[in-house]
């Protein structure tokens, strides 16, 4: 049977992959300790069960409008307005089969082929493919550990150029688990006020997953990227509830015309999202907020833990995380050398693979996440803290052993 260039071109997802070996061996019985994970170890709050589990004993289990009912799509545009300073009305929502698929919409909806779309590196590995499948050209900035991977407004400025359409940006960040401050933001927004032709497409569905010193600034709380910025974001990761497949994005730019056309393509691709997650939707975002913080400050300790341990590794560069559940270790200090099983390590695809089979310890390797990825591996720390000190024990020890 014949398949497409088009989806013979796209990589599967090395991030669910690795999850899903680490998940096979341990069915097996084997003794891993696994910092694969992108999802929290948590398990949805119960009122947001509740609300699911009594809609579909009240019949709420037909077709739901495209967009999402008119209460969740309210109840959105309440919290963009309410905790991101984000001027929007429902109208600018639109309600998707979680984050990944808005982030696929929205790039559909804003990119033609030719079209550059500029991605600071390291980054989430769907980006790349998902710029590819709207037919745009990746423009890649990368930042290293020592900018906290973190790009600057001279950077973004040589990376412009006319044919620029969007910008991607993903803060707090998945792998880098650091976030732009403020001031940062509006450093990359004053170089975005002289380019009015790029449009940000700001991916933060980890905002409100933060442990610095600062909240997280949404781009399109800024009076003047308001109109050009689609904001993304998800119930995902702030109420453990990936499998839920719940995200959003809202752009109120000429009269919400990026939704508009995000639905239209919705309508022919999946129709709406479940219709008895809509009023779940509305309790998560209402009274589920209160749940979120008791998380937030789990996930605060152990990336103080982690950290911590992370940085007895002799020779080994880490930002402290700042946001996110990742920490993303620079560990090309271990290349040329040889693991105590005889593989000889040269990038993070190696060392990733040794440790896995040596150590039992599953980390992901950083090469498809770009940018100086290759020197990385990443860690998430969405497990426990007995987990996070065994693992992070059994890695100090085998590089103990590499020669
Ligand atoms: C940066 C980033 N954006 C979007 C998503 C997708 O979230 P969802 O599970 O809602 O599709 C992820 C999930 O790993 C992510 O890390």
């Amino acid at each position: 049977m014949n398949i497409s260039k088009r989806a013979g071109s796209i990589p599967p997802s090395s991030t669910l992959a690795i999850t899903a070996k680490v998940r096979e061996m341990k069915a097996r019985g084997e003794d891993i300790i696994g910092f694969g994970a992108g999802e929290p170890d948590f398990t949805t709050p119960a009122v947001i069960c509740d609300a699911a589990i009594d809609a579909i004993h009240d019949g709420q289990t037909h077709y739901a409008p495209t967009p999402g009912t008119p209460a969740a799509r309210e109840a959105v545009a309440a919290k963009l307005r309410e905790e991101n300073g984000i001027d929007c009305s429902a109208d600018h929502i639109t309600i998707n089969n979680g984050a990944k698929f808005t982030v696929y919409l929205a790039l559909q909806a804003l990119v033609d082929p030719g079209d550059e779309v500029i991605l600071p590196t390291p980054a989430w590995v769907s980006y790349k493919p998902m710029i590819e499948l709207a037919g745009g050209t990746m423009v890649e900035i990368a930042a290293d550990a020592s900018a906290e991977f973190k790009i600057t407004p001279e950077q973004l400025e040589a990376a412009i150029t006319p044919r620029t359409r969007v910008m991607l940006l993903n803060s707090p960040s998945n792998p880098c688990g650091t976030m732009y401050s403020p001031d940062e933001i509006h450093g990359l927004v004053s170089v975005l006020e002289r380019h009015p032709h790029v449009t940000v497409v700001s991916d933060e569905i980890y905002e409100q997953l933060v442990y610095g010193d600062h909240p997280a600034l949404s781009v399109g709380s800024i009076d003047s990227m308001r109109d050009r910025t689609v904001t993304i974001n998800g119930l995902s990761k702030t109420f453990a509830m990936t499998g839920w497949r719940i995200g959003y994005a809202c752009a109120p730019g000429d009269g919400g015309a990026v939704i508009k056309a995000m639905n239209t393509m919705q309508s022919q691709m999946t129709s709406s999202i479940t219709s008895f997650t809509m009023p779940a939707v509305v309790t998560a975002l209402g009274a589920g907020r209160a749940e979120v913080d008791g998380m937030r400050r789990t996930f605060a300790g152990r990336a103080e833990l982690i950290h911590g341990l992370v940085r007895q590794w002799d020779d080994v560069l880490c930002p402290r995380p700042t946001g996110a559940f990742y920490i993303f270790p620079d560990i090309s200090c271990t290349f040329g050398r040889v693991s105590p099983g005889g593989i000889r390590l040269e990038s993070a695809m190696e060392f990733a693979s040794a440790l896995l089979a040596e150590a039992g310890v599953a980390v992901v390797p950083g090469n498809d996440f770009l940018g100086p990825g290759p020197r990385h591996v990443r860690m998430s720390f969405a497990t426990s803290e007995e987990q996070i000190a065994e693992g992070c024990g059994r890695v100090r020890e085998w590089l103990g052993k590499l020669t």
